[in-house]
């Protein structure tokens, strides 16, 4: 009898701590949105120190903010596109397409470029015309990228309406989102886009067995037909500008850089682009006009395309041989990144 009882009474404490934490559970759930937060990255001991606006430091938090603003759709006009959209692993952190498309199915005029190492950058754009990454991401929002400019006022109430994002906000930013420390953290999230070790860094670092001889020969390829004219430093890019000749034939071509400047020299002008993660990146240029890896560097090789404003003090025709081509094509492809940028766990609630 006793002991019949003792049991009931066992059961029923049971029952009674698992429909309590349950409830808890559930309650959790509801009220507190759990940000994935990672650590930040450690650079290579190779890149120079990054410069970071005063006013916007990365912290874990912030960058873990940013990280699900970049996956998130709501932030554009037509809730189609998040920055990921076009800035994809898949494609080396760019779209895959020649020229992006963008909310609304705006038809861009330029293609998506890479965003490895972009915290490393001091100007922004194809044509340099941003400052900075806080102001890159504004443009980007409010324009043809993301469609928000007619729609600002509703996304930043739908932002503000989810308890999630909320509290973080809160917690980083001491208030609730505006246009502006939206734009903040994305680009603290940016500035941990950095591209890690690729095998080249690998065997630079001392690694003899992380590149293939290829590639080791590639790289000398790469010196002696001076594409680090350009394509220099561990970034692999000098972040100037520099006319190459691509879409000039075009009926109406892009000026480049020429638009930012209004100098005559600066038309037909872009950034050179890095070459890290090259391999995943096609269609290449500005305008997404070629198709292939083989055929982006014959062009290069070839010495751009001939144009009034060629930059002909730092690119002419190189002749290697067909071995030495594929070396240099192996070097390219051991830029590519290993890359763990993943959709974190987005507010519901
Ligand atoms: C529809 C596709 C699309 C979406 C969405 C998009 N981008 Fe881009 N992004 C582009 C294109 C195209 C360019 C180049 C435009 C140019 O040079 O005129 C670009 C350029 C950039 C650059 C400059 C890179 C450099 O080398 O200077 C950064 C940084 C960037 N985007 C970040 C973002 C962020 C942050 C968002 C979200 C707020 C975003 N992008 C959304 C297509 C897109
Ligand atoms: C005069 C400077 C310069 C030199 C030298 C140069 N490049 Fe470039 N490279 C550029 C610029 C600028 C672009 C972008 C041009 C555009 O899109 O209009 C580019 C684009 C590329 C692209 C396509 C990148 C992308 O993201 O679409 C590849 C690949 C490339 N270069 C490889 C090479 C190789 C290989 C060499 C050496 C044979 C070389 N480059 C020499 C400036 C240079």
């Amino acid at each position: 009898m006793r002991s019949r009882i003792e049991t009931r009474k066992i059961v029923a404490a049971i029952v009674l701590l698992v429909t309590a934490s349950v409830l808890a559970c559930e309650k959790k759930e509801t009220a507190d949105f759990k940000p994935e937060i990672l650590p930040l990255p450690q650079p290579l001991a190779r890149y120079e120190a990054m410069e970071v606006p005063a006013d916007n430091p990365t912290t874990p938090d912030k960058a873990a903010l940013g990280r699900q603003l970049f996956f998130d759709k709501r932030l554009s006009g037509d809730e189609s596109r998040s920055c990921y959209s076009c800035h994809v692993c898949e494609h080396g952190l760019t779209d895959g397409l020649p020229k992006a498309i963008g909310a609304f199915n705006k038809q861009l005029p330029r293609s998506s470029p890479t965003l490895w190492n972009i915290g490393y950058h001091k100007m922004f754009y194809w044509d340099g015309r941003s400052p900075s990454l806080e102001k890159q991401a504004m443009a980007a929002w409010q324009l043809g990228n993301m469609g928000a400019k007619d729609h600002e006022a509703d996304i930043l109430a739908k932002i503000n309406g989810l308890q999630g994002y909320r509290s973080q906000f809160q917690k980083v930013f001491g208030g609730e989102a505006t246009a502006e420390n939206i734009m903040q953290a994305l680009s603290a999230f940016e500035r941990t886009i950095i591209s890690g070790e690729t095998a080249w860094d690998r065997w630079q670092a001392g690694d003899q067995s992380a590149a293939s001889d290829s590639a080791k020969r590639g790289w000398d390829v790469f010196k002696e037909a001076k594409c680090n004219n350009c394509h220099d430093g561990v970034l692999l890019t000098d972040q100037q500008f520099h006319n190459v000749g691509i879409g000039m034939d075009a009926a109406e071509p892009d000026k480049g850089r020429f638009s930012a400047t209004k100098k005559d020299e600066d038309t037909g002008a872009f950034k050179t682009p890095t070459l890290r993660d090259i391999a995943k990146s096609a269609p290449y240029f500005h305008d997404g006009s070629v198709a292939t890896l083989e055929d982006a560097v014959d062009l290069m090789l070839g010495g751009g395309k001939p144009n009034q404003y060629l930059d002909k003090k730092n690119i002419e025709k190189r002749t290697i041989t067909p071995e030495q081509r594929r070396d240099l094509l192996e070097f390219l492809k051991s830029l590519t990144v290993d890359c763990r940028i993943s959709e974190p766990p987005l507010p519901k609630k």
